[in-house]
């Protein structure tokens, strides 16, 4: 791969069907344990947002979908997403949930239209040089009064390291919160560190993932 590549351009061009590959043979059991220990869904679960399809929710690098396809089951709410990997889309629309190619940066939906925007684990596969855009989108597609829910690997200083699955590929890590939280219409509502390999606290620093809650109120 060349070095002039964007980390984009590699998960449209294969990484994203290659992690969707590695993740996607899940039983019926596996899928009960990773909905029951995904540490971001309770607290999008317990937001105040109508239970019916007036609640507008959208996963940025949806994945295989499970974290939508629960919360359109248990909430009720219109549910979509977006991921670089085609096999990602065709596996979450066979589930029927709308769902399309792309990438952060540049999000296919209308203006002021999303209650609740999720980034699960997927803003540190992001280009640095997007991390504006990437903002701007989210405020672009957000309703006046709405969410952003994020999990992501945290660090109190912003620092890269090789991306386990792809040497030529980054792990970016940082306050993920920063993105937003500089400008006066962003609150943190919720904020927890745990630990990567286990729903609760760490010491070990080296560890730590942030789950977010964020309110847009402006
Ligand atoms: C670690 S997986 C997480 C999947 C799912 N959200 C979850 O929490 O299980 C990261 C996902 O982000 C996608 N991804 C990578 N780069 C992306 C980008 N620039 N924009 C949107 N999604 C991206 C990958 O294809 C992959 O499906």
């Amino acid at each position: 791969m060349k070095n002039n590549t964007s980390q984009k351009e590699s998960f449209l061009n294969g990484e994203g069907d290659s992690w969707f590959n590695r993740n996607s043979l899940l039983s019926e059991i596996d899928y009960r344990y990773w909905i029951e220990n995904d540490p971001l869904l309770p607290l999008v679960l317990e937001l105040p947002c109508e239970n019916n399809s007036n609640t507008k929710v959208f996963e940025v690098g949806m994945g295989q979908g499970m974290r939508l396809t629960e919360l359109k089951n248990k909430r009720n709410w219109d549910v979509s997403g977006i991921d670089p990997s085609k096999k990602a889309v065709d596996h979450v629309r066979s589930n029927q949930i709308k769902s399309e190619i792309g990438t952060a940066e540049k999000l296919p939906i209308k203006d002021n239209s999303i209650d609740i925007l999720i980034y699960g684990f997927c803003l540190y596969l992001c280009d640095v040089n997007d991390l504006f855009l990437i903002s701007n989108e989210a405020n672009r597609v957000l309703k006046k009064y709405s969410w952003i829910a994020i999990i992501d690997f945290w660090s109190s200083y912003p620092f890269s390291n090789v991306y386990f699955h792809e040497p030529t590929l980054k792990s970016y890590k940082m306050d993920r919160t920063t993105m937003f939280t500089w400008h006066p219409n962003y609150k943190i509502y919720n904020h927890k560190l745990i630990s990567h390999n286990e729903n609760k606290y760490t010491d070990n620093m080296q560890d730590w993932v942030s789950v977010s809650i964020i309110r847009k109120n402006g």
